[in-house]
């Protein structure tokens, strides 16, 4: 059920109060394929002096874009896309500088998080480790069983002995 009035009172108070920031108008929009056609079909309600300002994974604007498409902004899917992946691409998630974890004296926890395996996985590699000694390299940590052999290579650059 959409609830006309609501949206309208929303508009009204969000016009109120982008109005009172400076107007950029796309000034911090770097070119880039997708641009003129943000510019054109994303100023149509409100400034976008705060898109810039946000980080989104691609599934975040994905999800913001659908919104804004749902509250009435006119574009095909195709356009649609395309705002997407210029926002995807220009304002996308800051990635974390990857965080190194030594696997010899690092908690399962840890492990876990940094290397985004299973709790299973990293209390193995733990299990492993109290039971054979310290892992010297990586062919040694390949040696624990019930390991995503592809899951830890990718994750290689962040693991430390
Ligand atoms: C049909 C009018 C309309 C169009 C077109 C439109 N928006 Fe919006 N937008 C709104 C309204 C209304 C809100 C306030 C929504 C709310 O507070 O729930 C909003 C809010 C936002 C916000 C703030 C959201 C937040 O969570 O703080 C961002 C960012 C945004 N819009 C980006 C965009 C982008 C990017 C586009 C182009 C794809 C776009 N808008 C097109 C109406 C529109």
């Amino acid at each position: 059920m959409k609830k006309p009035m609501k949206t309208l009172a929303r508009i009204a108070v969000l016009l109120f109060s982008l109005s009172l920031l400076p107007a950029v108008w796309g000034e911090d929009l770097p070119p880039g394929e997708g641009r003129e056609t943000v510019m054109r079909v994303c100023t149509a309600c409100h400034d976008i002096d705060a898109v810039p300002r946000l980080h989104y994974s691609r599934e975040g604007w994905a999800n913001l874009v659908s919104s804004m498409k749902d509250m009435g902004a006119d574009a095909t899917d195709a356009e649609l896309t395309q705002i997407v992946n210029y926002l995807a691409k220009n304002f996308g998630k800051v990635q974390q500088a990857a965080k190194k974890i030594n696997v010899n004296s690092a908690a399962a926890k840890e492990i876990e998080s940094a290397l985004g395996l299973t709790a299973k996985e990293s209390e193995l590699i733990v299990a492993y480790r109290i039971k054979n000694g310290n892992f010297k390299d990586m062919d040694s940590l390949m040696k624990v069983e019930g390991l995503d052999a592809a899951k830890i290579q990718s994750a290689k650059d962040q693991i430390e002995f």
